[in-house]
């Protein structure tokens, strides 16, 4: 079932063109005189309300949370209303404010999760309308919503989730252009979205050809006791979700961390031997984030960048940091493109440092427990 592939993770992450687009499949829309829309067949009679709710709620755990959190800023751009983030234990723990007027939104990959499905009823009780964002037909969360999305990525078995975060990513998107539909105002940003959206597989290809890179990259990074990920804006999400996959899987401490609060701690750690990557893709924040990479730079840090293909010269002119050059796509979509050879660093420092990649000690697919 692996097929050419040595792991499931890695056939999953290799995957990646084939289930955004089955993901996408009948979901997007180019019709006559340059309209463009999405169609999410689960939602089409629901989006009055989540358009008219005081709130829209993310609810999830792991990766499934770090995908909504890669989303949202499209969401609250496209559809205007407030969008706030809960991983699912901590809403449970503080049983947190929920009301009728919310719009509660349940992401999960096998839609099974004990935290995630302990705050579905949480939320159900309060009132709350409750769509689910699911890869699993039939799953107990799929069941309980009262509406939502199957994102089609086709079953994932690596227990550190690839395909599915991409495919999560999309749907959460493309309910942001359907929130949004009914704005003349965002027409074109709309459109430029589906267009790179019809787009994205062969990106994704593309920035797959990195492989060999990344090995190399992950041979260089094996011996270290720790890597730290500095993200912003669309990509505060990426550098979450690569601390994620290479702590879960390649047993090595990692941390993500929002640039932004670099200067209120974390860059007391720099100094000249810790690793540290910085996601630095172009978009309103990149200049942010070149400035970041200045700062890190002053004080030594061993830099890593990652930064759109062209880019180099302007992100690192003294040519000491690392590069990991990638395609350029609609802002929103960037997470989707930056996971991608990040997920491959993950796999090749666990293959490398001789640790099971489709079973990583201790976890499990789907946790059932709490
Ligand atoms: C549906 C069919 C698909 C078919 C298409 C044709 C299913 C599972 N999907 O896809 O095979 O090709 O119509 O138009 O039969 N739902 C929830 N909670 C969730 C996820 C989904 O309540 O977490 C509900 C949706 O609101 C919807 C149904 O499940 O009523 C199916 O959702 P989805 O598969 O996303 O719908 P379509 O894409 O329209
Ligand atoms: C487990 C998995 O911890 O549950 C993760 O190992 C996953 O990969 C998390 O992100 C949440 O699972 P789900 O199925 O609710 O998305």
């Amino acid at each position: 079932k692996k097929g050419n592939f040595e792991h499931f993770m890695q056939k999953e992450i290799h995957e990646q063109p084939d289930s955004l687009t089955m993901t996408m499949r009948g979901r997007l829309i180019r019709g006559e005189q340059k309209i463009k829309g999405v169609l999410l067949g689960g939602l089409k009679d629901h989006l009055k309300t989540i358009r008219r709710s005081r709130r829209i709620i993310f609810i999830g755990c792991g990766t499934s949370y770090n995908a909504a959190l890669a989303a949202r800023p499209i969401v609250e751009e496209l559809s205007g209303v407030p969008v706030t983030m809960e991983i699912a234990s901590d809403l449970i723990d503080r049983q947190g404010p929920i009301y009728r007027e919310d719009t509660a939104i349940f992401v999960s990959q096998s839609g099974e999760t004990a935290d995630t499905l302990q705050a579905l009823e949480y939320a159900k009780s309060n009132g709350a309308l409750c769509v689910g964002i699911t890869n699993t037909v039939g799953s107990a969360i799929a069941r309980g919503t009262h509406c939502g999305v199957h994102i089609n990525a086709g079953c994932e078995i690596g227990v550190a989730s690839t395909k599915a975060y991409t495919s999560q990513i999309a749907v959460i998107i493309m309910l942001a252009l359907a929130l949004g539909d009914d704005s003349l105002s965002t027409q074109q940003r709309r459109n430029a979205i589906i267009d790179d959206l019809y787009n994205l597989p062969n990106k994704v290809r593309d920035v797959l050809k990195l492989d060999k890179d990344m090995k190399e990259l992950a041979a260089l990074l094996m011996e270290e006791q720790s890597l730290l990920v500095f993200g912003r804006g669309y990509n505060y999400a990426t550098a979450l979700e690569c601390a994620l996959k290479v702590k879960e899987v390649s047993l090595m401490h990692s941390e993500g961390i929002l640039a932004g609060e670099m200067k209120h701690g974390p860059l007391a750690l720099v100094d000249e031997t810790l690793p540290i990557i910085v996601i630095a893709t172009r978009d309103a924040s990149s200049s942010k984030q070149q400035s970041v990479i200045q700062q890190l730079k002053a004080r030594k840090g061993r830099l890593i960048v990652m930064c759109t293909e062209g880019d180099a010269e302007s992100m690192c002119p003294d040519r000491t940091c690392r590069l990991i050059e990638v395609p350029q796509v609609q802002d929103c979509l960037q997470p989707i493109i930056n996971i991608v050879p990040l997920q491959l660093l993950a796999y090749h420092l666990t293959v490398l440092r001789g640790f099971n990649v489709d079973q990583p000690r201790n976890l499990a697919k789907s946790v059932t427990t709490q």
